[in-house]
């Protein structure tokens, strides 16, 4: 065969070499660009091609030599982008990876739960602002500075501010919302509280709390007590049942404590209803008429009732959890437990 036909038939070779093959690949990279490649010892032979043709023999070994290397890297990144590792190709009928998905947090789950209950006869959710003034915190709320009541939620003030502080309870939303908006008002305020206490397995120095207000004309008590006892139907079961004990809060007047009844099975029971069977829920109340009008609510003309619970303390009620630190520790072991969605 004439030199010219086999450099020929090489490149027809190289061009029209294709693989999916990884070791067919490697067997084409022997062959043209292994140490003793098929194109090396053609080099040799210029000497015997004629020397008006020595020039072209040149480039056509050059380009026979280039495009090898091409059609070899080409291929190889296709390969890589369909191969997995060891270079085989995968195998398309093994299942999928599990994807890892997250869980809610036990804290999210019951607040929207709480939510829900309460969005599904008529209250909408108003939120505001965590750092709070002392003024919607406290005065606006008939707590002014030297009330004792101040000492019931000991405070986080913004350092070398007094007038500033980390609100204490999400009744602030109360007052923010009473500023700014006439009756009727008909709103929950869930969020995040603080409050200067030892941390224990009972308490802690953050938490959260839902917060309810109403207010129109014409509301009573009555309608305080239907709400919540359809509150507690709704979270607790269709046959929940709930008792009222009178209580103090400045807010409210009258003010009264919700117990749900949580039964006697078992030890635990007896521990945790302190041997009563009743199990506190939230504090509640008629809104007390200074307040109304701290925030040009006229108090002649309308009443009101509110409420305020918090989120950790129902949580640890329906998942029997015994320590509140668990909820802010964000142990992976404990996060996972609960319900991934809903
Ligand atoms: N703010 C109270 C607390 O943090 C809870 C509360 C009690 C809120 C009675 C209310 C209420 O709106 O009427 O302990």
């Amino acid at each position: 065969m004439d030199i010219f036909d086999r450099v020929k038939a090489l490149q027809e070779e190289i061009d029209q070499f294709t693989t999916q093959d990884a070791e067919a690949l490697e067997a084409f990279r022997i062959r043209f660009l292994g140490s003793k490649n098929i194109i090396k010892p053609l080099f040799s032979e210029i000497r015997n091609v004629p020397n008006e043709r020595k020039k072209e023999f040149g480039q056509l070994l050059n380009t026979l030599k280039q495009t090898a290397k091409e059609k070899y890297d080409s291929t190889r990144a296709g390969l890589a982008q369909t191969t997995q590792k060891g270079g085989d190709i995968p195998d398309l009928t093994l299942p999928g990876m599990p994807v890892a998905e997250g869980a809610f947090h036990p804290v999210s789950i019951i607040m929207d739960e709480v939510i829900d209950i309460f969005r599904r006869i008529g209250f909408s959710v108003a939120e505001d602002r965590e750092v709070e003034e002392d003024w919607y915190n406290f005065t606006a709320m008939n707590t002014p500075e030297d009330h004792p009541a101040r000492d019931m939620q000991d405070t986080f003030y913004v350092l070398n501010d007094p007038g500033r502080l980390l609100r204490t309870h999400t009744s602030s939303v109360q007052s923010r919302v009473m500023t700014t908006t006439q009756p009727p008002i008909r709103i929950i305020a869930p969020g995040r509280v603080y409050r200067n206490e030892t941390v224990s397995a009972r308490s802690h120095c953050q938490f959260h709390q839902v917060e309810g207000l109403y207010v129109a004309e014409g509301v009573s008590f009555a309608d305080l007590k239907q709400t919540i006892l359809y509150y507690a139907r709704e979270m607790y079961g269709p046959d929940a049942r709930i008792r009222l004990r009178p209580s103090y809060f400045p807010f409210t007047e009258p003010s009264a404590e919700v117990d749900v009844y949580w039964g006697l099975k078992d030890e635990t029971d007896y521990r945790i209803t302190k041997g009563t069977g009743w199990l506190e829920i939230l504090g509640c109340g008629m809104v007390d008429p200074a307040v109304l009008e701290n925030c040009g609510i006229d108090p002649d003309k309308y009443t009101g009732f509110a409420f305020g619970m918090g989120i950790e303390r129902q949580a640890m009620l329906k998942y029997r959890i015994d320590d509140i630190r668990l909820f802010f520790e964000n142990d992976r072991r404990f996060l996972s437990q609960f319900s991934a969605a809903k």
